[in-house]
């Protein structure tokens, strides 16, 4: 893919600290080797996420100006509703605080209807591959997660340019093995996070949402990097190379009955989220039912009347077809010279991080010794550039034996922020790295000095072995 440089031009900047070896090694100590513990303040480039960490337009803050605060009937919310229909054709918008504040009002409100009008009593999800939060919500309402990745996946060596679609046989035997009364919904989330950002093929959606129907089972478009699988469909289906974004996601959506969004993603907020439903007048009454103790009043759900107005301009600058060039384009870039370099990723490189196969780059560091995070450690250490673990740790134990979780993936996640950092940056992340793949071999692997009893990635401490 030929790049482009930024399409937009730098008018405000913040300064970094730069630190030392020996303060990142201190820092780091304190912060009992997890990343998560150590103060944004220690860190010279945070690849932490992508999510509420992007940089908003001046047209954006413009629309700060804006905000209408009353407590009901915003205008805001109407310009996000306006929005909302211009891109997906749903008619009903319920806003949240952000992506999980959506689930944690629609979820039992699926559930609810499976049992009441579907005659279901063992609430199942089906997802090409469910966030952890979106499980989490699954979990705490009862409900099983259940994940049906294609295989391509888990090769990351090998190319594919669908590693995030679902594969449809097991689709199939899953709803056949709980009865379809029983799936409370499926899931499809755009771009597959978990896959390391992975694109689902339209032909595969299209076919998840025939699937769902012929089972009399709602479709709901997990959306926080939309605009992002779009673009992979215009670049990689010869079928849409001449379609724009907006009709690419305008048919994606009719692959769906609802969407929750998480809006720090793609449409570039810090913070914000959406539940929409396509017309379904009782769910959508469910819905707001939930968001008013949950959330706030319908027309705010969370969110300050500024914030709506932020989003609701994000919701167009995210879909430009020339940003989302520019943006998959840095993301490949710092993935090709990691390649070049003979650093196993996830190939090809997804829309809003590199992912790099820390089970390839340290085999020497069993599962159980977490590889991925010895390896955000050492790049930290190197460097000051902060990555995510996205593999055991992450996973944790079965609740019911206790037993560490078999994950699928030890993989680092370098996620790239939007229109924050430029290909310099990209440079220095990619030249750290290579440093230390030189001496991977004498990298160790890490112990429990505290174990959190749930979502232990987040406060853990550790210790490194030996
Ligand atoms: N769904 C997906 C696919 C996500 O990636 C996330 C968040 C959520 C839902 C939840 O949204 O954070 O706004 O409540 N992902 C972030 C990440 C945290 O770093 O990948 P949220």
């Amino acid at each position: 893919m030929k790049r482009i440089p930024e399409p937009f031009r730098i008018k405000m900047v913040e300064t970094i600290r730069m630190t030392t070896e020996e303060d990142r090694r201190q820092a780091l100590h304190v912060a009992g080797h997890n990343p998560f513990m150590l103060a944004s303040e220690d860190v010279y480039i945070d690849l932490l996420t992508d999510s509420g960490t992007g940089a908003m337009s001046d047209n954006q803050w413009a629309g700060m100006m804006l905000g209408d605060e009353s407590y009901a009937g915003s205008r805001n919310y109407y310009n996000l509703c306006k929005a909302v229909k211009h891109f997906f054709n749903y008619d009903l918008t319920v806003p949240a605080h952000q992506g999980r504040g959506a689930e944690q009002i629609l979820f039992p409100a699926l559930i609810e209807r499976m049992r009441t009008v579907r005659g279901g009593d063992k609430p199942v999800f089906i997802s090409n591959y469910h966030f952890d939060t979106t499980a989490g919500h699954i979990e705490l309402n009862g409900g099983k997660a259940i994940n049906v990745l294609t295989d391509k996946a888990f090769d990351t060596n090998t190319y594919d340019p669908w590693k995030g679609n679902f594969d449809l046989q097991a689709l199939q035997q899953v709803i056949e093995q709980y009865g379809s009364h029983n799936i409370a919904a499926i899931i499809t989330t755009v771009t597959c996070n978990s896959s390391g950002g992975q694109p689902v093929s339209m032909d595969n959606m299209r076919a998840v949402y025939q699937i769902a129907q012929n089972n009399d089972i709602p479709v709901v478009i997990d959306s926080a990097r939309y605009c992002e699988n779009a673009y992979f469909i215009k670049q990689r289906d010869a079928a849409y190379a001449d379609s724009s974004i907006l009709e690419i996601i305008r048919e994606m959506y009719q692959y769906g009955d609802m969407l929750t969004m998480s809006a720090k993603k793609d449409p570039m907020v810090n913070i914000g989220g959406l539940c929409c439903i396509r017309d379904h007048e009782a769910l959508f009454q469910a819905v707001r039912t939930r968001c008013v103790p949950m959330e706030g009043f319908v027309t705010y759900g969370g969110m300050a009347g500024r914030d709506m107005e932020a989003l609701a301009r994000g919701l167009y600058e995210g879909a430009d077809e020339n940003f989302l060039h520019y943006r998959i384009g840095q993301v490949e870039y710092l993935g090709e010279r990691l390649r070049q370099a003979g650093i196993p990723i996830q190939y090809p490189t997804g829309g809003h991080a590199v992912f790099v196969d820390a089970r390839q780059l340290l085999p020497h560091i069993p599962s159980a010794q977490f590889p991925a995070q010895a390896l955000c450690n050492a790049l930290y250490v190197e460097s000051g550039v902060r990555a995510v673990e996205i593999g055991s740790l992450l996973l944790g134990r079965d609740p019911e034996t206790g037993q560490q979780k078999a994950s699928d993936f030890e993989l680092m996640r370098l996620t790239i922020p939007r229109r924050v950092y430029t290909n310099d940056h990209m440079d220095y992340v990619a030249d750290a790295l290579i440093a230390v793949s030189k001496k991977a071999d004498q990298l160790r692997g890490f112990d429990f000095e505290y174990e959190p009893p749930v979502l232990r990635h987040f406060t853990a401490k550790l210790k490194p072995m030996g």
